[in-house]
C-alpha cells in the first residue's frame, strides 16, 4: 500500500507499507549485490547510516551460494541478519549485462555462470522461484534490457515479449505465495517499463502493464548509454502513463544531480552502485561536488569529509588520515570512504522528502546542484 503524504509539483513524498516495515519515499536503496554491501559494509553499518531498503541480485544469489540453500538459511532477511525492507532485482539485466554466450528465446534466456561457466537457463517462472527462495520484501519482474544500440524493430519485439514475461511472473508469484513452505507469503511484485528512447513504445508498454494491477512500477533500461537529458525526457514521458497510486522506481540511477532531477519528475525508489563503488576507489560525495582523496592536496588536511556529516568517518577521522589509509590500501579506508557516501545519499533522501513536505522541493533542488556545480 502506498500513501501520498504531499506533492509538491510532480514530486511526492509518501510512506510504502510492506510486511518488514514503512519505507519513506522517496528513497535510496542500498545496493548489496550478493547479500554484502561492498566495502566491508554489515547490516549493522546499514543501521547507523539510516538505509531503509537493502538490494540484493538474484541471479549472484543463485549462482553463490544457491537460493535453495538461503531459504534453507531462513531466508534472505535471517541470512544477512537484515530485518528491514529487501527488494530482489530479477536477474535480468544481470544476465545481459554480465554473463557469457547467453541465448534468449520465448521461454526464457540461456546463459553461462561468470563465476564457473556452467550452464543457466532463467526464466519469468525461474527467476520468480529463486526470489521466492530469497524472500524478498519487493520481487522485480524478469526482463530484457535492450541495448541502447539496438533498433527500433528489435525494441519491440523485445518489448512484447517483456510484457509476456510480466504476466507469467504474475502467475507465478501468485502460485508461490499460495504455497505452504513459502517464506514471505506477501512478496510484491514490480513491473518494469522498458523501450529504450522510442517515446511511442515506452508509453504503449507503460498503459500495458499498468492494467495489472501490480504493487509498484520500475522505468528499466536506461543509465545504458543514452545522454541525461534523454533518460529525463523518458522518465517525463512515462511517469504520466504509470498509476499515480503506485511507486515508480527508477533503475540504477543515479548521480546526486540525476535522482534529483527524476525526483521533481515524479520518481519515488532509486538504487545505485555509485556511491559504493566511488567510495571504493576513494571518491567522495559532498555538498561541494565529489572529491578524489587520493589527490595529494588532501594530505595535511586535518577537515572531515564533510563537515557537520554524521557519519562515522566524518565524526571520527580525517581527510589525512583516510588519504593515508587509502594509499596504504588499508580496507579500513574503502569502508570509511563507502559508509560516508552512503550516509551522503540516504541524508539527501531524508532532505528531498522534508524539503517535498515543506512545498520547497524546487529551491531545494536548485541550492543543491548550485552547490555541486560551485566545487570547493
Ligand atoms: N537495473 C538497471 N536497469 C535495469 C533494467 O532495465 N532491468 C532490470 N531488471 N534491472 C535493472
Ligand atoms: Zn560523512
Amino acid at each position: 500500500m502506498f500513501e501520498i503524504k504531499n506533492i509538491d509539483g510532480c514530486a511526492k513524498s509518501g510512506i510504502f507499507k510492506t510486511v518488514h516495515g514503512d519505507i519513506k519515499t522517496p528513497v535510496f536503496m542500498n545496493v548489496g549485490t550478493a547479500a554484502a554491501i561492498k566495502g566491508a559494509v554489515s547490516t549493522v553499518d546499514l543501521k547507523n547510516i539510516n538505509t531503509q531498503v537493502e538490494l540484493s541480485n538474484t541471479y549472484h544469489l543463485h549462482v553463490r551460494p544457491g537460493d535453495k540453500i538461503v531459504k534453507e538459511m531462513g531466508g534472505l532477511h535471517k541470512f544477512m541478519n537484515w530485518d528491514r525492507p529487501i527488494l530482489t532485482d530479477s536477474g535480468g539485466f544481470q544476465v545481459f549485462s554480465l554473463a557469457k554466450l547467453r541465448k534468449i528465446k520465448e521461454e526464457g534466456v540461456y546463459f553461462n555462470s561468470h563465476v564457473d561457466g556452467r550452464k543457466i537457463f532463467m526464466g519469468p517462472e525461474e527467476s520468480m522461484q529463486i526470489q521466492s527462495n530469497l524472500a524478498s520484501t519487493i520481487a522485480m519482474a524478469f526482463d530484457e534490457c535492450p541495448s541502447s544500440m539496438a533498433d527500433r524493430e528489435y525494441v519491440k519485439k523485445s518489448v512484447d515479449r517483456t510484457t509476456r514475461w510480466l504476466i507469467r511472473c504474475k502467475n507465478e508469484i501468485e502460485r508461490l505465495n499460495s504455497l505452504e513452505d513459502t517464506i514471505n507469503k506477501n512478496q510484491m511484485l514490480f513491473g518494469i517499463n522498458q523501450g529504450a528512447i522510442f517515446d511511442d513504445i515506452r508509453i504503449e508498454h507503460a498503459k500495458e502493464i499498468s492494467d495489472l494491477n501490480l504493487d509498484g512500477y520500475a522505468i528499466g533500461g536506461l543509465a545504458v548509454g543514452e545522454s541525461h537529458e534523454e533518460m529525463y525526457h523518458v522518465i517525463e514521458k512515462v511517469v504520466p502513463y504509470l498509476p499515480s497510486n503506485k511507486p515508480v522506481y527508477l533503475m540504477g540511477v543515479g548521480t546526486p544531480s540525476n535522482i534529483l532531477e527524476a525526483v521533481e519528475r515524479g520518481v519515488d525508489f532509486f538504487d545505485c552502485v555509485y556511491p559504493s563503488r566511488n567510495g571504493r576507489h576513494g571518491h567522495v560525495y559532498t555538498n561541494h561536488g565529489k572529491l578524489n582523496l587520493l589527490n595529494k592536496k588532501y594530505e595535511l588536511d586535518q577537515r572531515p569529509i564533510e563537515e557537520g556529516c554524521g557519519c562515522e568517518a566524518c565524526t571520527h577521522f580525517t581527510r589525512g588520515y583516510i588519504r593515508h589509509l587509502l594509499k596504504a590500501k588499508e580496507m579500513l579506508g574503502m569502508r570509511l570512504c563507502v559508509l560516508h557516501n552512503l550516509y551522503f545519499y540516504n541524508n539527501m533522501m531524508e532532505e528531498i522528502r522534508q524539503a517535498i513536505d515543506n512545498n520547497e522541493f524546487a529551491a531545494y533542488k536548485k541550492r543543491k546542484i548550485d552547490g555541486f556545480n560551485a566545487g570547493e
